[in-house]
């Protein structure tokens, strides 16, 4: 019988199925609730139950790419899903999620807002810039807001406003701006620290704004309980060493404290396990010369890179 007690007790059946099957799953996507993670979901069901006031609390969420901003706010809306009212036929949106397009002009950005409130708007690239179009978009989206009882808007990638103009970007500011005051509802924005910067150029956003930065993994417990979360959940039939000390400092090494990273090079190294046969994680595989890995920073790679020729040239 293989000793599965490595692994926590929902777990251990799926490390007997066929390596497939594992790796596949291994491949899914997931949610693990890391602390930081934890602590933005539940201040964002905070701000969703917060009582209509005038002014309501605003939230950005920034951090570098890769750590796990868009993850949480795609969390959060799938625990606060849309609903269908069948006596009237009217959607309910508590949470309204824009992915903010590449270079959110004004037209841009309502058509996206109108896509998310499902007004079908097929005909988006059709919005010119013209006011009479974009005024038409605006009361639109503001009459399917109040419709379909949106309590929260949620930006997602904000930064996307730094490829517009100057003069398009400060329009972009006034937008949230207008939407703020006139929608009565959190808004919440992700994006990174250039758009945390360019965000704080509108004093009255900056005001309204209150902010929380996703910041990179260093070696100490949250670190520790994310990779004894991983070991007790990826589906390897022997104990690895993931939370050992060498191995936490190669992990942030190569990933450079990116969440990400973190995740990627750890189901790429169970993946391997798999396929060897090893079925555990060793600091060993994290030293390997081959691994590949977008998981792994170019800074690290080309590091080692160096090392390795270095080692080959003193032979
Ligand atoms: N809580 C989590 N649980 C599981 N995986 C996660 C979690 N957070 C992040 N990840 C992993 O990290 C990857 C990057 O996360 P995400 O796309 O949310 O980053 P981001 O901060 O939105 O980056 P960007 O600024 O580039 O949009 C995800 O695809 C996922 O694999
Ligand atoms: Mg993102």
């Amino acid at each position: 019988m293989t000793d599965l007690t490595h692994l926590a007790e929902g777990y251990r059946e799926r490390a007997l199925r066929p390596d497939t099957e594992r790796i596949a799953w291994i491949r899914q996507d997931r949610w693990l609730g890391f602390p930081k993670a934890e602590t933005v979901r539940t201040t964002l069901q905070t701000m969703l139950d917060y009582p209509t006031r005038t002014r309501m609390p605003c939230l950005l969420v920034y951090g570098q790419t890769g750590m796990g901003k868009t993850r949480i706010v795609e969390r959060f809306g799938a625990e606060n899903p849309r609903g269908f009212d069948d006596s009237t036929g009217v959607a309910s949106i508590p949470v309204v999620t824009v992915q903010l397009p590449p270079q959110p002009t004004e037209g841009e950005f309502y058509g996206e807002l109108l896509e998310a409130l499902g007004a079908g708007y097929s005909g988006r690239v059709a919005w010119s810039e013209g006011r009479t179009e974009v005024g038409r978009a605006r009361h639109l989206a503001r009459r399917l807001m109040t419709q379909v009882g949106a309590r929260m808007l949620i930006l997602d990638e904000i930064n996307h406003m730094l490829a517009c103009t100057a003069r398009q970007q400060r329009i972009f500011l006034n937008t949230l701006r207008y939407l703020a005051n006139d929608l009565r509802i959190p808004i919440v924005c992700t994006g990174n620290h250039e758009a945390r910067a360019a965000l704080l150029t509108d004093a009255a956003l900056a005001e309204r704004f209150d902010a929380v930065e996703l910041t990179r993994w260093q070696d100490d417990e949250p670190l520790k309980l994310l990779l004894m979360t991983m070991s007790a959940i990826l589906p390897l039939r022997a104990s690895s060493e993931l939370t050992d000390e060498r191995c936490r400092q190669a992990i942030l090494d190569l990933s450079d404290g990116n969440t990400g990273r973190i995740f990627r090079l750890v189901e790429t190294l169970a993946v391997r396990a798999i396929e060897t046969g090893a079925e555990h994680i060793t600091v060993r595989d994290l030293d390997a010369a081959d691994l590949i890995l977008p998981s792994v920073s170019m800074k690290t790679l080309a590091r080692r890179r160096g090392q390795a020729r270095a080692d080959a040239a003193s032979v």
